[in-house]
């Protein structure tokens, strides 16, 4: 096959190219490199410096290769930052994904991979989260998400895109040999804090929130490998191949962790101490946020192969040490 991966050149992302890659498919990566890094993307991939905004420079693209489908992990996706700035989300999350899908309805592709995410449920309102949960985002970023698995809905009925949104609960974790991680500035996410704190960078690891209503009073999330992240795309792809429609699945290991046991577990894979202080609660967290991946599992057949905390925080740990970017 022959992919197109905007956002190839992030954190999800740069795990999806690799991914494709082992499996040698044909990759076209297309990155504007806003806050992804041209060093994580793999040598066997190719790579288009531009935006999903500029139909012109993707129509090029999609002139010079016929792919078979198109993976889209574009997006801004800091939460606070949402909220503060609305019409950067819908412009950059909404806006620039219709450019996207006209160019490929232009150009006769008629399969994506939409990454979407948890935060399209906003409070939930049941212990583990399945896709029949209500969806009801709670900050713009969320909203942006939950409008293009509408719009795909609809382009579904209309011109007969086939797509898959995948909705990650929390994307962490890096690839086992080290050479491409998280790498976020700033970093606002628990994982990466938690092994900056370890070797004395950043700017110190708060938690928000330890009056919350779970077993310790800090939050709850469901930590998933970015490389089960990546397998379940590829899925995804086979998955349309034989199924006509919108779909969205939930991707998540169904076990929730709290932060401090992640900070627990990361004492305990890096054999250090992990310096941090408690804080005020951080707008917009749910308290717990735990998937069901029961429909990823029956219909795309996915099995994560990272689901333990530890080795999750050891792949993390592995790049925090030598980061490449
Ligand atoms: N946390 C800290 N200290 C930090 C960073 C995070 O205590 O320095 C806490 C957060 O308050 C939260 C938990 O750790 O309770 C996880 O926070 P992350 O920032 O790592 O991840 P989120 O759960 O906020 O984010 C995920 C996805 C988003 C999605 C969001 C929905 O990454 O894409 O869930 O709530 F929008």
């Amino acid at each position: 096959m022959k992919l197109l991966i905007c956002g190839g050149a992030g954190y999800v992302g740069s795990h999806m190219v690799r991914h494709v890659l082992e499996k040698q498919h044909e990759v076209v990566v297309y990155d504007n490199l806003s806050t992804g890094h041209r060093a994580s993307v793999p040598a066997g991939a190719t790579f288009v410096h531009g935006d999903i905004g500029d139909a012109a420079r993707l129509a090029r693209v999609f002139g010079e290769h016929r792919f078979d489908a198109v993976m889209h992990f574009c997006a801004r996706s800091l939460v606070g930052e949402s909220v503060v700035d609305p019409y950067i989300y819908y412009e950059n999350n909404v806006g620039n994904t219709l450019t996207l899908l006209g160019a490929m309805r232009h150009a006769g592709v008629d399969r994506l991979v939409f990454s979407s995410t948890a935060a399209v449920f906003g409070h939930p309102v049941s212990d583990t989260i399945d896709e029949s949960h209500p969806t009801a985002p709670i900050n713009p970023y969320g909203h942006s998400k939950l409008m293009v698995e509408r719009v795909l809905a609809d382009a579904s009925k209309a011109y007969g895109l086939r797509s898959v949104a995948l909705r990650y609960f929390n994307a962490a974790g890096a690839s086992c040999c080290g050479t491409i991680g998280e790498a976020h500035d700033p970093e606002t996410h628990l994982i990466p804090n938690v092994l900056k704190a370890v070797l004395g960078q950043g700017k110190g690891l708060k938690v928000f929130g330890t009056d919350y209503d779970t077993r310790d009073g800090t939050c709850v999330r469901d930590y998933v490998h970015v490389n089960d992240l990546a397998s379940a795309h590829l899925l995804a792809i086979d998955y349309m191949a034989k199924n006509e429609g919108a779909f969205t699945f939930n991707l998540g290991n169904g076990e929730g962790f709290t932060v401090r046991e992640v900070i627990a577990a990361a004492e305990k894979v890096t054999g250090r101490e992990v310096p941090h202080e408690f804080a005020e609660r951080r707008a917009g967290d749910p308290a717990v946020l735990v998937a069901s991946s029961q429909q990823a599992r029956d219909a795309l057949g996915w099995r994560p192969e990272m689901a333990r905390m530890e080795d999750i925080l050891s792949s993390a740990w592995k790049w925090h040490l030598e980061p490449r970017y």
